[in-house]
């Protein structure tokens, strides 16, 4: 259920660099969030910014009632959050979207891109057993919660730009470095930015493990009336085989079979 409710922050701190962790009472929205899910925060109660700052859902703790988001500042908004200390409130509505889809056997594979293994902490809780996480990103200043992972019994592999830490290389070829390690039961979840998941999803295509990727891109509302988030989904039944399709509602999360790459 779908939830927009005043929440206390309850600490506002630095993790790294511009990256900020932010911890909210939020129990309405706790109880009920999935993995892949994201909230859209009001980080300004003025007239300055009326449209609200999606963000995903890293930890939902339904007996604390506490809400986890893990943000970067990268313009106004994230920079107005930052600034919102302990006590005062946000309103956030939520859980919003699809949520990642697994079954009890599977072993998870992640493939995170820039901030994404934000995204994926929460999944990495749920999941009935650890497995891989393939972090990419621009240097190492961009890991993300990498202790976070292995104490969840996670096999943590990195691959940065400009080969400061880990694999100099791209993500995806670090993935299929290692697709020998992958059993049967193998799902892949991908979230980072969206050529990286256009890349993943033609790279895991003739693996044949199933795969789903979040597909985080602008948005407006956040709850499917303004079309600003748009991405082109397959569709067999229109005359050029795609439809645009509402990301904060029939997303952010889709199979990636389901995902039209030209
Ligand atoms: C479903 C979803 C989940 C997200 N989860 C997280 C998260 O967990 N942590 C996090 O730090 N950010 C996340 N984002 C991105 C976050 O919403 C934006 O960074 C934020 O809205 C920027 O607001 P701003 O006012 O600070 O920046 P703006 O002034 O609006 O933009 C500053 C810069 O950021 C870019 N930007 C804005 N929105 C996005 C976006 N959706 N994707 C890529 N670039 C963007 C703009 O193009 C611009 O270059 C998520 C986005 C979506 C759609
Ligand atoms: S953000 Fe408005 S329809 Fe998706």
């Amino acid at each position: 259920m779908m939830d927009d409710v005043a929440c206390p922050v309850l600490s506002n701190i630095t993790l790294q660099d511009s990256y900020h962790k932010i911890i909210f009472d939020a129990p309405h929205i706790a109880a009920s969030a999935k993995p892949g899910q994201f909230v859209h925060v009001e980080v300004d109660d003025t007239t300055e910014h009326v449209l609200r700052r999606p963000f995903s859902i890293c930890d939902a703790d339904a007996e604390t009632g506490h809400l986890t988001l893990i943000y970067k500042v990268v313009g106004e908004g994230t920079a107005k959050l930052a600034k919102k200390p302990a006590g005062e409130t946000c309103r956030i509505l939520g859980p919003l979207g699809t949520a990642y889809q697994y079954k009890d056997d599977v072993f998870p594979v992640i493939a995170a891109g820039g901030f994404g293994s934000v995204s994926t902490m929460f999944l990495a809780k749920k999941t009935p057993r650890p497995g891989i996480i393939f972090m990419g990103a621009r240097s190492k200043h961009d890991v993300l919660l990498v202790e976070e992972y292995r104490k969840l019994g996670w096999q943590v592999e990195i691959a940065t730009d400009d080969g400061s830490e880990g694999f100099h290389g791209l993500i995806t070829t670090l993935l299929l470095n290692h697709t020998n390690d992958f059993p049967a039961e193998t799902k892949i979840f991908g979230c980072g930015p969206a050529p990286m998941l256009y890349a993943l999803i033609k790279t895991v295509a003739p693996l044949k493990f199933p795969c789903d990727v979040s597909m985080e891109q602008h948005m407006g509302c956040g709850v499917g009336a303004c079309f600003a988030c748009v991405i082109k989904v397959k569709d067999p039944t229109s005359p050029d085989g795609w439809r645009y399709s509402r990301s904060c509602k029939e997303g952010v999360v889709y199979p990636s079979t389901e995902v039209y790459c030209g």
